[in-house]
């Protein structure tokens, strides 16, 4: 493993199930900053794990078959290539990148190393993705027209101080373009982009309320080459925590699914159907993974899957002239000096809660900059 703190836990956690089914064994873990979990690495040090400050000298190592890549997002790049390289077959966490010129190297890594490299989009996974998977395949929801997905996820002061890439564009002249539809809500945005196809032209705008250099606003159009419109709108900057929930919508029907799990179907003219669904399991992501690693079969989520996700948000960046703070007259600091403050923005609610329901709703907030086709999206950083 690269990287064993934040999400990391969580995929130790899953290591151990998997040693206990003598499915996998954690060998060795490089993390610079390990000192500052010294329970996990006194636990793993007595477990037999080597442990490493470089993962350049783990990956040295010929006894390992594959690397969990948990890092910031800044670091993905160079560390999943030097993995390929080195022989190992690479589990990354997602994003898989900041921008499409990064995309590309990965892509050129991967293809030329043979290796499986997954990417950790892991609702692509779940049983709830499967369902509403099925009812657009199948054709029960006609041809799909719209998909859209709204969410409201606040993040106090305390989230964007916890590590020093938090809420930055980029550190150190490397593109880190954290948000929350790049970061904390990629999965939305990969989800629905699975889901509503490739898209062909996308415009949008990337919003600040909070004085950082990122954005933690997003309201995003796509138009595929499947004919479906895809609308995201998800926002850190509110006190409200609701969604996200996806919604589609056909000439047969409409349907909804969550992050909790549910989802609902209604035929056209028909009665909702609604089903809850088990959460998904880290560990059988992990499982997914070595399958991919012992078999050859493909990963849940695979590199270019995760093109799509890409133009959208980088479409999105470009189309908005860059991040954008929301006019100041419209932002407000709510527990002012505390480290729960949040940054809200008057009228940002209301627009989510009207889009939600309808995807015609124009924010009164945020307003979208022109279309971009696709091969016209800049494939380094907007305006670096
Ligand atoms: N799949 C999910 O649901 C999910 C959820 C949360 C986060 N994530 C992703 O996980 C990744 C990590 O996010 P996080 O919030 O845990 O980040 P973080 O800033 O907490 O860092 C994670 C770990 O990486 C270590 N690290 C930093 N630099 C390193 C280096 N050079 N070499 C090795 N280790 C290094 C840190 O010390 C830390 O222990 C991100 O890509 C994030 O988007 C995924």
């Amino acid at each position: 493993m690269i990287g064993i703190g934040g999400f990391g836990q969580v995929h130790l956690t899953s290591l151990r199930t998997l040693a206990h089914a003598n499915r996998a064994k954690l060998v060795a873990f490089a993390d610079p900053t390990a000192a500052r979990l010294p329970d996990t690495v006194a636990a793993l040090t007595w477990e037999g794990v080597a442990q490493y400050d470089r993962f350049e000298d783990m990956i040295a190592r010929d006894d390992i078959d594959a690397v969990i890549i948990a890092t910031p997002i800044f670091l993905h790049v160079q560390q999943t290539v030097a993995c390929l390289a080195a022989g190992k077959n690479v589990y990354l966490e997602k994003p898989p990148c900041p921008t499409l010129a990064e995309y590309d190297q990965l892509e050129a890594a991967w293809r030329a190393s043979g290796k499986v490299c997954a990417v950790g989009f892991q609702m692509q996974a779940a049983p709830v993705f499967a369902y509403i998977s099925e009812l657009v395949d199948s054709g029960k929801l006609g041809t799909l027209t719209d998909v859209w997905a709204a969410a409201r996820w606040p993040r106090d002061d305390a989230y964007y101080s916890r590590a020093s890439w938090s809420g930055r564009y980029t550190l150190n002249n490397v593109p880190v373009f954290d948000g929350p539809a790049t970061n904390a809500l990629a999965h939305v945005v990969h989800a629905t982009s699975a889901i509503a196809g490739a898209p062909v032209r996308v415009r949008g705008a990337l919003k600040r309320a909070r004085p950082i250099e990122s954005f933690d606003t997003a309201y995003i159009e796509a138009e595929t080459e499947k004919n479906v419109r895809l609308q995201l709108l998800l926002t850190h900057a509110t006190q409200v925590e609701k969604g996200p929930i996806a919604r589609l919508r056909g000439t047969g029907g409409e349907a909804t699914f969550d992050w909790d799990m549910n989802a609902t179907f209604t035929p056209t003219g028909g009665e909702t159907i609604a089903l809850k669904f088990p959460y998904q399991n880290m560990v059988s992501i992990l499982l997914n993974f070595i399958d991919a690693v012992e078999t050859g079969s493909e990963p849940a989520t695979t590199l270019p899957q995760t093109l799509s996700f890409l133009n959208v948000v980088n479409g999105a960046l470009q189309s908005g002239g860059g991040i954008t703070s929301f006019d100041p007259a419209l932002i407000a600091a709510v527990n002012d000096d505390t480290p729960k403050r949040l940054y809200t923005v008057a009228g940002l609610d209301a627009d989510i809660e009207a889009f939600t329901d309808d995807p015609a709703a124009t924010p009164s907030t945020v307003a979208p900059g022109p279309w971009v086709p696709v091969d016209e999206i800049g494939r380094g950083l907007y305006g670096v």
